[in-house]
């Protein structure tokens, strides 16, 4: 894992962005994708909206995935470990830039047929709170066909594809890259999380 999150440190220094294969392994991802699997038996995943608090509302021409945030009092084993993986992706990101982040929050989000989220930033208006995503995907054999794609929308005009393969992870500066979800024509599953400065 040390050389891993210093591939991600690398990619962060030179260019605000990190893709990469097989961060996490089959068995995590799987057993992260049962959890999910509960979690939507349990009635537990709701429709996404956006924007906060009094400026919540469900806006499905945006986005039309469902979501559920990690309850802190109920983790699985697996999420547990996701959990203790992305506090040693913190710690680094801290030691190496002083970023002073000093929380996580993170939620499943599943993607049924023909849902997409359209291009947008990840920060709230007039909040800097969330400095840095870090997405993770668990979907096994993910093909182009599948559609699907996240499109990373760079300052230079390059737009970056990355399929929403098995244990691949992206992570970038929240404030700098508006990205998109294409839609997808198989179900989609993935973990989002954001790690925070304190308000
Ligand atoms: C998000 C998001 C991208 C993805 O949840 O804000 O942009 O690839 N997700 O799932
Ligand atoms: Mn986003």
């Amino acid at each position: 894992m040390k050389y891993k999150i210093e591939n991600i440190l690398e990619d962060l220094e030179s260019q605000g962005w990190s893709v990469q294969n097989n961060f996490f392994s089959t068995e995590l991802t799987q057993s992260l994708k049962q959890t999910l699997s509960t979690i939507r038996q349990q009635g537990l995943l709701k429709q996404a909206g956006i924007g906060r608090n009094n400026n919540f509302h469900i806006e499905q021409s945006i986005r039309s995935d469902e979501i559920s945030w990690f309850d802190e009092s109920n983790l699985t084993e697996s999420q547990k470990i996701f959990l203790e993986h992305a506090e040693e992706l913190k710690q680094e990101i801290n030691k190496r830039f002083y970023m002073g982040l000093n929380e996580f929050e993170v939620h499943f989000a599943l993607y049924s047929e023909n849902s997409f989220y359209k291009r947008h930033l990840d920060q709230h208006k007039n909040q800097d709170t969330r400095v840095i995503t870090f997405i993770c995907y668990l979907n096994e054999n993910w093909h182009k066909e599948d559609g699907g794609e996240l499109k990373l929308y760079l300052n230079n005009g390059e737009i970056i594809t990355v399929l929403p393969d098995a244990g691949t992870v992206v992570c970038f500066l929240s404030a700098e890259f508006e990205h998109e979800v294409l839609p997808a024509k198989r179900e989609r599953a993935s973990l989002t999380g954001w790690f925070r400065k304190r308000e």
